[in-house]
């Protein structure tokens, strides 16, 4: 039965793991399979077409293990090849965007900061969110050069990390920002260290939970949403499966007592 199959998701590591909890929390009773192609991260420095063809990679894959559904949990696997995978292949996808209207709207200083890569910062869907919803605020764009391979190579509480992230924050604070917008999958991991350093003022952003509900609406519009019975979750990594544990290891403890959790090596 097509609503047994997984959802399927996939991110240039183990950051889309934050859009992953939020599907699991959302859609308990749903198998999910998640690829951290963490071997080719970061994504972020790459061209528009190595960034197209790692999203093939990684789709045809997620639609051999028995997807019916793919999330795409990267905001630059989103902001650059989205349009050609809904082209290409007949399954429906969902992708993850900067949260830059919600912020735009909400701002009372009317400035923003996005923190993001440079993939995501220079793709031509980005530019077009922006011209729609960001017109009557300042947005200060910042790229988070360095972050992601810091988060791949698990060293969340590191000074390098601390440093570089009190650099890109300082930028946005001069602008005088009142909401700062997560653009990667990576960055939820870096909201404890984020709320050190930014004053309370400052409301922090991201599309975690919007993705989960938009994979909601899209399976259940198309009856395809599985409604009971007991999740199991394959979460495979082709470079440090350790790394992916860890991420997983948290939320899992608290939050998955009942479902079958599996992470592995695979090469893909
Ligand atoms: N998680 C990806 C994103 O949301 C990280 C990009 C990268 O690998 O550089 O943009």
């Amino acid at each position: 039965m097509e609503n047994q199959q997984a959802i399927g998701v996939f991110d240039s590591g183990v950051g889309g793991t934050s859009i992953w909890q939020e599907i699991v929390t959302q859609l308990p009773f749903e198998n999910t399979i998640y690829l951290a192609d963490s071997k080719y991260a970061p994504y972020g420095t790459r061209s528009s077409d190595e960034i197209i063809s790692l999203s093939i990679k990684n789709t045809e894959r997620l639609i051999d293990l028995g997807s019916k559904i793919i999330v795409v949990a990267c905001n630059t696997a989103t902001t650059n090849a989205i349009d050609y995978l809904r082209t290409h292949y007949d399954i429906p996808f969902i992708g993850i965007e900067p949260a830059i209207k919600p912020a735009a709207l909400q701002s009372i200083t009317k400035s923003i900061g996005i923190l993001a890569t440079k993939g995501t910062l220079n793709s031509n869907l980005f530019h077009s969110t922006m011209d729609k919803y960001a017109q009557d605020v300042n947005v200060l764009e910042v790229i988070g050069e360095g972050l992601v391979p810091l988060i791949e190579a698990n060293q969340l509480e590191s000074e390098e990390l601390k440093t570089l992230l009190t650099s890109y924050v300082e930028l946005m604070l001069d602008a005088g920002i009142d909401h700062l917008v997560l653009g990667c999958s990576h960055y939820p991991f870096l909201i404890p260290q984020l709320k050190k350093i930014l004053p309370t003022h400052v409301k922090i952003i991201d599309s975690g939970l919007a993705v989960a509900k938009q994979t909601e609406t899209v399976l259940s519009l198309n009856g395809n949403l599985k409604i009971e019975g007991i999740g199991s979750h394959m979460l495979y990594s082709n470079k440090d499966v350790g790394v992916l544990e860890s991420f997983v290891s948290r939320f899992r403890e608290s939050e998955l007592k009942n479902n079958t959790v599996n992470i592995r090596y695979l090469d893909f």
